[in-house]
């Protein structure tokens, strides 16, 4: 597959590694390898070997008629070696991406990361971001492109991943929130066997929401139905809504329904269906310099409108963080991603965690550390939701300017926290199996 050299912008021709020959893996000059402590153990061997011949094969480039050759200049960089020790989770917007585009230091901490440092170290890192309204591949091939490098799903959490483990317990379901019909298809690939909109029920019963008409696209895509027929059994809001007023009130007459049957009203006020929100965020970071509301803002009014109307408190369910089962997933995913993508087969010792939203991503990341295994380490930087000069409700380890510092300061502190870097050959890699 063609791709960009990680020192430069020539194209290089990147090899799987099954394909090295001994030769590729172990011939070439003398290398400075980093701490032995930040390496990957010996029964790990093959893994530092595969990112040893990768790193090595995008030596080669491409001549102008398109066959391989080999750098002329010798490298004098470190080869670069992955470490087992720590690792990195990226929260996305206001850390790396803010409106779409990425932020001026995104891809140069993620260069960093990937081996271009002083110490030659690669470090496994997984996103987890609050946003959604897509399915994680497309989230994927999008950041991706913004970030000018692979993204793996199986590094990837979004706010309404950890939904899919419901899927099973609920039947007929309404899906709030996002583009078009891009939520039911997330939410049906998630398993989720019937799935309403709110389009559906509009282009049912066109009255329920008197100020909101139905697009050509939306009508097209909705689907009339016979909702004598079914229950809404659970409603989940899985992105931010594009219409608050005719979202709102489509939730509201299935919470004051009989037990979610549309049209129905309840005496009690006490028997409509749970609500689920993918996240909490009250405020989020784009690109306007100010932060905007998000779903947590859209939780709060639902709620206040709810006892406003009924008089009775209404409780509902957010995932994403800061809840903690969303850092128990992040552990989960970064042990398998570790395993699949570099043979480690051992917890980190510690997991720096990237975030810009003190109430989530540090408040979560904190509390987490106080119960898990491996230590969770708090960077807020200051590119999004958190501003310089004010005092965060939940405060993080360490303040960064942005994600590039915070990615140095992870490394140098893992770095000085250890003996020195040791100067061997490749050989003496070879010879260390
Ligand atoms: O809607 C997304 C937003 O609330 C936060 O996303 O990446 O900062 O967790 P992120
Ligand atoms: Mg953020």
């Amino acid at each position: 597959m063609a791709t960009t050299d990680p020192f430069g912008a020539r194209p290089a021709r990147r090899l799987d590694s099954l394909d090295a020959s001994r030769a590729d893996l172990y011939g070439g000059p003398s290398v400075l390898l980093p701490p032995k402590h930040l390496m990957a153990s010996s029964d790990n061997n093959t893994a530092m070997e595969i990112e040893n011949a990768r790193h090595h094969l995008d030596e080669e480039v491409s001549s102008e008629d398109g066959s391989p050759q080999f750098a002329s200049s010798p490298v004098s960089r470190p080869a670069v070696s992955t470490t087992d020790e720590f690792a990195l989770a990226f929260d996305i917007d206001g850390v790396l991406i803010r409106g779409g585009k990425p932020i001026p230091e995104a891809v140069d901490a993620l260069k960093y990361i990937n081996g271009e440092n002083p110490y030659g170290i690669k470090v496994p890192y997984i996103f987890v971001t609050n946003g959604g309204g897509k399915t994680e591949e497309e989230r994927c091939i999008d950041l991706s492109k913004q970030l000018d490098l692979d993204v793996s799903t199986g590094q990837f959490i979004c706010g309404h991943t950890p939904m899919r483990e419901m899927a099973e317990k609920y039947n007929t379901v309404l899906v709030v929130g996002g583009e078009g019909e891009k939520c039911r298809v997330v939410a049906e690939g998630y398993g989720f066997k019937d799935v309403v909109t709110p389009g559906d029920i509009i282009k049912t019963r066109h009255d329920t929401t008197p100020f909101r008409k139905l697009t050509d696209e939306e009508f097209e895509n909705s689907r009339v139905r016979d909702f004598s027929h079914s229950n809404i059994e659970a409603i989940f809001v899985f992105a931010d809504s594009r219409d608050w007023a005719g979202d709102q009130q489509i939730i509201l007459d299935c919470l004051m329904s009989k037990n979610g049957w549309l049209g129905t009203r309840s005496e009690t006020m006490d028997e409509g269906p749970p609500v689920f929100f993918s996240h909490n965020d009250v405020v989020w970071s784009t690109s306007h310099e100010h932060s905007r509301i998000g779903m947590g803002a859209l939780r709060a009014s639902l709620e206040a409108v709810y006892k406003a109307i009924s008089g009775k408190d209404l409780s509902t369910i957010a995932f994403g963080k800061p809840q903690l089962g969303t850092y128990h997933f992040a552990t989960r995913l970064l042990q398998q991603w570790r395993k699949d993508n570099h043979g480690i087969n051992k917890p980190p010792r510690t997991v720096y965690f990237v975030g810009d939203t003190p109430d989530s991503d540090i408040r979560g990341t904190n509390e987490f550390d106080k119960i898990s295994e491996a230590n969770w380490y708090s960077l807020l930087v200051k590119t999004g939701v958190y501003q310089d000069g004010t005092i965060p409700r939940f405060p993080p380890k360490k303040t960064c300017n942005n994600v590039l510092d915070a990615v140095k300061f992870a490394v140098e502190r893992e770095i000085s926290n250890k003996d020195e870097p040791v100067d061997v050959g490749l050989d003496s890699v070879a010879l260390r199996n």
